[in-house]
């Protein structure tokens, strides 16, 4: 069923299939705001009701939250630290972030969708403007078709600006030398201790195996790399365990750790769905 939904939106643009999203949950965005007499809110922020969340399923909130201990429990972020959110979307992680991170912590995130950066400055940075958000104009299949390509974007911050980093369920939908580049940028950005926290889908034979059949089975192999989809190359994509730990040394990082998450249905360690790796 899943399998199914997706190739439904897949079907159409990126533009068009925000709209169909909002078409489609027009009925539990209705429910939602009657449920709550109005917009859910955190901490002052109105929170994305579901037919506008294009950037992935699951709780918002509760997703936000579970990552904001992650990156204290797994990257060791502290609130006075200053972080970079590598596609930021709709802000899942930034909204939970603004009653933690204390002055002189700054927040800047930057995403690819221009109306999703327009949201984030409207609700967010207009209650609490240490919090910044940047549109780049780069292409993506999966989100836009506009800009240019982001295997030689060059983050827009000077070198060691941050102390921590992250980028969740961006990986995923980036090609390898996209995300080579981004690795190399962020460890540009990110200060000589910092730390850079990154989901990946790590494709190796157990992962395929338990995956295979299932809503994630990553059946289309491109060179090395692993897609879900034969059209949308920004659908899903997955890397070899080894390919990350050798681009993590290739661009400067010391170490990448990794902890498997349960998209795969594999048995064994888990944090969340996806794989996260924290380069340090
Ligand atoms: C699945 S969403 C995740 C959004 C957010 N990180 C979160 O966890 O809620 C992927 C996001 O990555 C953004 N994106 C895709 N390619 C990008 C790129 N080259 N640079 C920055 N952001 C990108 C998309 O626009 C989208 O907002």
């Amino acid at each position: 069923m899943k399998r199914f939904l997706r190739r439904f939106f897949y079907a159409f643009g990126p533009r068009s299939r925000r709209w169909v999203r909002r078409g489609v949950y027009a009925p539990v965005d209705l429910w939602t705001l009657l449920r709550h007499g109005g917009r859910p809110h955190y901490n002052g922020i109105p929170l994305p009701l579901p037919g506008e969340i294009f950037t992935g399923g699951g709780d918002f909130l509760a997703n936000g939250l579970l990552f904001k201990q992650f990156f204290q429990d797994l990257g060791g972020l502290q609130s006075h630290e200053s972080v970079l959110d590598i596609g930021s979307g709709l802000g899942r992680m930034a909204i939970p972030l603004t009653d933690y991170l204390v002055s002189p912590a700054q927040y800047r995130g930057f995403d690819v969708v221009d109306v999703a950066v327009q949201l984030c400055q409207k609700r967010i940075t207009r209650r609490y403007p240490h919090f910044q958000f940047a549109h780049v104009a780069l292409v993506n299949d999966l989100y836009t078709l506009e800009g240019s390509s982001a295997d030689h974007f060059i983050f827009p911050y000077a070198d060691h600006q941050f102390d921590f980093a992250w980028a969740t369920s961006v990986f995923t939908h980036m090609e390898r030398h996209e995300v080579i580049n981004y690795l190399r940028e962020a460890r540009r950005v990110i200060r000589p201790g910092g730390r850079f926290l990154a989901t990946f889908f790590l494709v190796d034979d157990i992962a395929r195996q338990a995956a295979q059949g299932g809503a994630y089975d990553f059946s289309v192999q491109r060179g090395e790399d692993w897609y879900m989809d034969a059209e949308v190359k920004g659908a899903n994509v997955g890397f070899a365990p080894g390919h990350v730990q050798l681009w993590a040394k290739e661009t400067g990082w010391s170490a990448a750790q990794v902890y498997l998450g349960r998209w795969s249905g594999r048995l064994g360690e888990t944090t969340d769905f996806q794989d996260i790796v924290i380069f340090s």
